[in-house]
C-alpha cells in the first residue's frame, strides 16, 4: 500500500525483516572482526539512529557508543555542503573506529566524516552502512559492511531516513512511487 508525505508517494520497499536480517549480518561481521578488540562506534544523526539501536543489540564485542551529527540534504535533494552540527563527545585516538551510517549514496557525507576522525588519529577507521547505492557513489573511502546494497538509485524513506525530516519513524523503507 502506497503512503503519502507531503506531496510525494511511496511504496513498501525493504520490510522489517529484511531489514532484521541485514542487521544481524553486518553483527555477525563486526562481531567476528572485532572479537579481540574494543571498537568505538560513531553513529552519525539523525538518519542513523534507528540502524544504530538494532545493530547495538546484537552487538557482543566490548564498545563505546557515541554520536555525531552532520546534514546535507534539503528534503530529497543533497545541498552539496556537509555541516558539522554536533561534534564527537569521546577521545577517539587509537581506537579502532567504526562510523555507522543509514546510507552510504554520493559518498560526500562519508568522505567528510573520513577526513574529520583522522585529525584525531585513530588506530583504525571503518564504515558500517544500512544501506548503500553503488551506482550513486563516487567516494573513495572504502564501505567495509553493507546492510542493503540497493541498485536502484530511487529516494527512500523510513527506518530512520526521512523526506524533509518525516518518515523517519517508519519501522520498514519505503520507496519513491515511479511517476
Ligand atoms: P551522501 O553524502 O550523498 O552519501 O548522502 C548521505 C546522506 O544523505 C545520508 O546519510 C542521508 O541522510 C541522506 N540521504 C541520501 N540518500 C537518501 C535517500 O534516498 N533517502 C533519505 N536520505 C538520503
Ligand atoms: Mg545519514
Amino acid at each position: 500500500m502506497s503512503i503519502k508525505i507531503e506531496d510525494k508517494f511511496f511504496v513498501p520497499f525493504i520490510s522489517p525483516d529484511v531489514i532484521d536480517k541485514a542487521v544481524r549480518g553486518i553483527a555477525e561481521q563486526i562481531n567476528r572482526d572485532y572479537k579481540d578488540k574494543e571498537p568505538i562506534f560513531v553513529s552519525t544523526l539523525n538518519g542513523a539512529f534507528m540502524f544504530t539501536s538494532d545493530l547495538m543489540k546484537v552487538i557482543e564485542v566490548e564498545c563505546n557508543l557515541t554520536f555525531i551529527k552532520v546534514c546535507s540534504y534539503c528534503g530529497d535533494k543533497s545541498s552539496g555542503v556537509v555541516n558539522e552540527i554536533l561534534g564527537l563527545s569521546i577521545d577517539i585516538e587509537g581506537r579502532d573506529v567504526i562510523i555507522l551510517e543509514d546510507i552510504v549514496d554520493s559518498g560526500m557525507t562519508i568522505n567528510v566524516l573520513h577526513k574529520m576522525m583522522a585529525k584525531f588519529n585513530p588506530k583504525s577507521f571503518a564504515v558500517a552502512t544500512f544501506i548503500y547505492k553503488p551506482n550513486c557513489y563516487k567516494g573513495d573511502v572504502k564501505i567495509d559492511y553493507k546492510g542493503i546494497v540497493m541498485e536502484n538509485n530511487n529516494f527512500i524513506v523510513g527506518y530512520g531516513l526521512d523526506y524533509n525530516q518525516k518518515g523517519r519513524n517508519l519501522p520498514e523503507i519505503y520507496i519513491l512511487e515511479e511517476c
